[in-house]
């Protein structure tokens, strides 16, 4: 793809961070945007700051209530009357040893972080199929490849992520739908991070706040896009979270034997 001018394109988590960032880029370039989270007031103003304003809509939902999203796909066609690109993008984030993470957290960020995107992806699939295109941008992380203390929650669903896109990849390429897998490092934003007993944490890790700004990260989001990309790490370059994704994958089990001895990340 070489331009994402006059694309359609439907942002979920586009209230906030990565995804308000990437809204702003890419209807700077043209795109035609559908802006979807919970909180209606933020996501007017990404719209209204956006380049474009008069080629978005603003589409409420909760990715939590899961018996709505169906409608929402289909409100979503209709608002331009086709869509090109979801980039499912919402959730939350999780910090707390496994030993003192209850199970209905464990559940909450699963529905979140996971079944809000299959779900949506699954009522979405026949209309890409019917015309033959559509492409799927899916936000996962550095967690999504690799595990440390405290991530359990999280990490679990987002290596779920890469199993079911992965398979969805290989069943849907003959009709031409393409899917990118978004693993994001360190990338400053507010996002919210659920504990173990399922309050939000009010302090932000020491790495969150040191990492690639959001614009930046939409930046290179946007150009795995248009390249296609399979698996593009989004970050910094020089980076721990790198490090770590190349060691698990050409030396995996020295790995295992480090992230026991680094400590418990802040
Ligand atoms: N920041 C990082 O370092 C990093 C690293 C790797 C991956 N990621 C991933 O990047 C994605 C975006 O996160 P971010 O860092 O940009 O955080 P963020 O600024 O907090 O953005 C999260 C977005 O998700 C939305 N959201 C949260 N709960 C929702 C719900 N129940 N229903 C609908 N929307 C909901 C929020 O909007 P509302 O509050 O308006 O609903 C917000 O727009 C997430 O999938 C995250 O796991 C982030």
């Amino acid at each position: 793809m070489k331009s994402l001018k006059d694309q359609i394109i439907w942002i979920t988590g586009a209230s906030s961070g990565i995804g308000k960032a990437l809204a702003c880029e890419m209807s700077a370039q043209g795109a035609k945007l559908i802006l979807s989270s919970r909180r209606i007031d933020e996501l007017e103003r990404v719209k209204n700051n956006c380049a474009h304003p008069d080629n978005i809509f603003i589409l409420p939902l909760d990715l939590t209530d899961s018996t709505n999203l169906e409608a929402k796909v289909v409100a979503a066609i209709a608002l331009f009357g086709h869509i090109d690109i979801m980039v499912h993008n919402g959730g939350i984030s999780q910090r707390a040893l496994v030993a003192e993470t209850e199970i209905a957290v464990h559940r909450q960020v699963m529905e979140l972080n996971y079944f809000s995107y299959i779900i949506l992806t699954k009522a979405l699939l026949p209309h890409f199929i019917e015309r033959r295109s559509g492409y799927f941008v899916v936000t996962s992380s550095v967690m999504g490849k690799i595990g440390t203390p405290l991530r359990a929650a999280y990490a679990a669903a987002k290596h779920a992520l890469h199993g079911y896109f992965d398979c969805l990849r290989a069943e849907v390429d003959r009709y031409g739908i393409k899917i990118t897998i978004l693993v994001p490092g360190y990338i400053q934003t507010p996002i919210s991070v659920i504990s173990g007993d399922g309050n939000f944490l009010s302090s932000k890790s020491e790495q969150i706040s040191g990492g690639l700004s959001a614009n930046k990260a939409a930046v290179q989001i946007i150009k795995a896009i248009k390249n296609e990309a399979y698996e593009p790490y989004i970050g910094r370059f020089i980076g721990e979270e790198r490090l770590a994704l190349f060691v698990k994958r050409f030396l995996p089990i020295l790995f295992a034997k480090l992230i026991p001895r680094l400590g418990t990340p802040k």
